[in-house]
This record gives structure tokens, C-alpha cells and sequence, in this order.
């Protein structure tokens, strides 16, 4: 099976000497890809740390890490970006839009960067928004938005680029039930369809039916549970 996500014992200290605080103790876990595996585990454990760490955004203090296959070991600045670019999608808790820009804008931004030709992206664009129902709000400013729309502009942001890996902290923890369940959908849809690996760090367990994988944070490792 493609593997889509390939953690062997990454650890991971924050801070030094007598302030360090030691999180990840030995992480292995191995998301295939058209996995769609939730993480859950209590608050402080390290998840977050451990998405920043699987989405390139934070270096580990040890540990091995492979994105579609490809080794991340010891990238310059620009083979991180790239590996972010072209096969990472990251849909954080709180959706960080470009505020002052409309949903169109912010979704052009992020596919033009990642090589589609404008046709292209307007072409992706236009098929993610109405799928999240929200090709009406295309010219709106990000600004105005709902938190649910916010954070369904932030789901289509990571798919544009059609990625290996798709990685999202919390992503419905500022929506209600009914939208969160949409959004969740969007990510496990494209994970099956497009091949692509999906990890969601989630408290709620009302979701855990639409998973086939289930990890927990236990002690600074990571378990799979049935
Ligand atoms: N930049 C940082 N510097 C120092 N310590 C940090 C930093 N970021 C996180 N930590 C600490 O690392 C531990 C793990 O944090 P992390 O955010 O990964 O947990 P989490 O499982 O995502 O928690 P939550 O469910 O509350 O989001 C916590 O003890 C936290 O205080
Ligand atoms: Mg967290």
C-alpha cells in the first residue's frame, strides 16, 4: 500500500535544559494512502505539536518523517516550502484567512503558488466552493464571514492543490454539528477519491463513525485503537 504519512520515532522536546518540556517520546505511525484516521487524546498531550510536526511546520527533535515516500531529512527553507506547496494540505483549528481579501482571492493565492495555471485554479475553485456550498460567497471579503464559512474556505484552501496529505487540527471545533459534519465529509470524500491520506486531531466523538483508523496520544507515543 502508498504510503502517505510515515512517522518512526520522532520525539520532540520544546524549550532547554531545566524549562524543556519533553512531548512526543517515540511517534510512529503510518497513514496509507485513502487512510482516513482521526487522533484523539487529552488536551496537552501533544497532537498539535505532532500535526505541526507531520505538516513540515516544525522541525522534530528526532525522529524520522517521509511525506508521499519522499525523506524530510534535514530540508533547507525551500524544500520545505515546497513539500508544504505541493503535497500538504493543513487545515488549522481557526481558519486564517487573508481578512482583507475575498474567498476567491485567498483560494487564487494559495493554487497559483502551487503551480496551477489561473484556468486551472478558477476551474478547482469554482468545484470545491459548491461542494461546500459556498460558490455564492465566491466575492465576499473573508472578513464578513460566518465561522463555519471561514472554515470551509479554509478546507477548500488545503485540497486545491490536490494533496498527498491532509492534515487538519480541530477543524470543527469553532463550527456547529451540522456544518462540522460537512466539512469532515469534504476532507474523508477527498481522501477517497483522490488517494490522498488524511489525519484529523478531533475531540469529537460523534465523527469517529466516519473514519477507518483510530490513533490515541498515550504517554508521548501514539496508539491505534479498534
Ligand atoms: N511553543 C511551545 N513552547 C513550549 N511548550 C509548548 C509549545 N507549544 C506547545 N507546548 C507544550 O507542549 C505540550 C503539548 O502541546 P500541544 O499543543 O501539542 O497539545 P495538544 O494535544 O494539541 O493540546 P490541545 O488538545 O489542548 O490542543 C503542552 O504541554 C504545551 O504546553
Ligand atoms: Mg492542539
Amino acid at each position: 500500500m502508498k504510503s502517505a504519512l510515515h512517522c518512526e520515532s520522532i520525539r520532540h522536546t520544546y524549550g532547554k535544559g531545566d524549562l524543556s518540556v519533553p512531548v512526543l517520546l517515540g511517534v510512529d505511525l503510518e497513514i496509507h494512502a485513502g487512510d482516513r484516521a482521526i487522533l484523539t487524546g487529552p488536551s496537552g498531550s501533544g497532537k498539535t505539536t505532532l500535526l505541526c510536526i507531520a505538516g513540515c511546520l516544525l522541525t522534530p527533535s528526532g525522529g524520522c518523517l517521509k511525506i508521499a515516500g519522499e525523506p524530510v531529512t534535514n530540508p533547507g527553507v525551500n524544500e520545505l516550502n515546497r513539500l508544504r506547496r505541493e503535497k500538504i494540505g493543513f487545515v488549522f483549528q481557526h481558519a486564517q484567512l487573508l481578512p482583507f481579501l475575498s474567498v476567491r482571492e485567498n483560494l487564487e493565492i494559495v493554487g497559483r503558488n502551487a503551480g496551477l495555471s489561473l484556468a486551472e485554479c478558477r476551474a478547482r475553485i469554482h468545484h470545491l466552493l459548491e461542494r461546500l456550498e459556498m460558490a455564492d460567497h465566491a466575492g465576499k471579503q473573508a472578513a464578513v464571514l460566518s465561522g463555519g464559512q471561514r472554515q470551509r474556505v479554509a478546507v477548500a484552501r488545503a485540497l486545491l492543490n490536490r494533496p498527498s496529505v491532509v492534515l487538519a487540527d480541530e477543524p470543527t471545533a469553532a463550527l456547529g454539528w451540522e456544518i462540522g459534519q460537512v466539512v469532515v465529509e469534504l476532507l474523508t470524500r477527498h481522501a477517497t477519491e483522490e488517494g490522498a491520506g488524511l489525519l484529523v486531531v478531533s475531540h469529537d466523538m460523534r465523527l469517529l463513525p466516519m473514519f477507518n483508523r483510530k490513533f490515541e496520544m498515550d504517554k508521548g507515543t501514539v496508539k491505534e485503537v479498534s
